[in-house]
């Protein structure tokens, strides 16, 4: 009983023993390898050489190599946070690197396969940790009284409205500033208040005596006895519309 693995080992050595290191095998023939940004144009045969032609139109070849086509040169997706860092030679691959506000999560040996956009703080927290083209963002909680709307680098402490003389019209919360408005003293507003009460009565207490005053005046100039007075006072009392009906009636009752 022969184990798969012996049996590959063996066949290895004896595929790679049968020709060079900087050779290829084609058919029966072991040809020279092309060099590194060049590939196979033409095999060699018992009498010539290997034919090689340079890499061209964004392809390459970066080992010694026997293909007959180079390879197509890797493309830098900005829609996946990358840009080109080192463009393609024949002999070497494109290089990426991650885009303003990526980070790398596939890293190559010296650029970068896909990267992904850092992430953003929630209103609330603040930016601990700012992302690197290999690390993402570190987000943190606000604590006390201080808010982050999620684009801050620390939380900030809340506006104290009374230190600037002004009223606190709306309290801060973690992802908000507290508010302030105009100083409105509260004595100021009550004799406000008070002295607009009193105006209004002084003046609903003005109007009735000077209507008052008009109806008595109407009344005395034209009563010149009392004679009727037994008659006149119920009228006056019933007498709702004003002096004018009180006269009218007057007249009625006097011949
Ligand atoms: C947070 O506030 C800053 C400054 O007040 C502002 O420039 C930024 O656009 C705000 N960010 C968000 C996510 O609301």
């Amino acid at each position: 009983m022969i184990d798969l693995p012996i049996i590959l080992v063996f066949l290895n050595i004896q595929l790679t023993s049968a020709c060079g290191r900087a050779e290829y095998r084609t058919g029966v023939e072991c040809c020279p390898m092309c060099s590194p940004g060049n590939r196979v144009h033409k095999h060699c045969t018992e009498f010539t050489s290997t034919s090689c032609v340079p890499c061209t139109d964004s392809t390459f070849l970066d080992e010694p190599n026997g293909l007959t086509a180079c390879i197509l040169c890797t493309n830098c997706d900005p829609g996946f946070g990358l840009t080109v860092k080192q463009s393609c030679r024949p002999s070497s691959d494109t290089v990426c690197g991650t885009l303003e506000g990526f980070y790398c999560h596939d890293p190559t040996k010296d650029g970068c396969r896909a990267a992904q956009r850092h992430s953003s703080c929630k209103p609330g927290q603040y930016i601990s940790h700012t992302g690197t083209t290999s690390t993402d963002t570190v987000c943190s909680d606000c604590t006390g009284d201080t808010y982050s709307n999620g684009s801050f680098t620390s939380c900030q402490s809340y506006t104290q409205c009374d230190t600037l003389k002004l009223q606190q019209i709306k309290s801060g919360t973690h992802w908000s500033d507290s508010e302030c408005g105009p100083q409105t003293s509260l004595p100021i507003a009550i004799i406000s208040a008070v002295v607009v009460v009193l105006a209004v009565i002084a003046g609903v207490i003005g109007v009735s005596i000077f209507i008052r005053k008009g109806r008595k005046k109407l009344s005395e100039t034209q009563r010149p006895t009392d004679v009727h007075k037994g008659l006149q006072t119920p009228i006056e009392e019933s007498d709702t519309e004003g002096a004018t009906l009180f006269v009218g009636t007057r007249t009625d009752s006097c011949p």
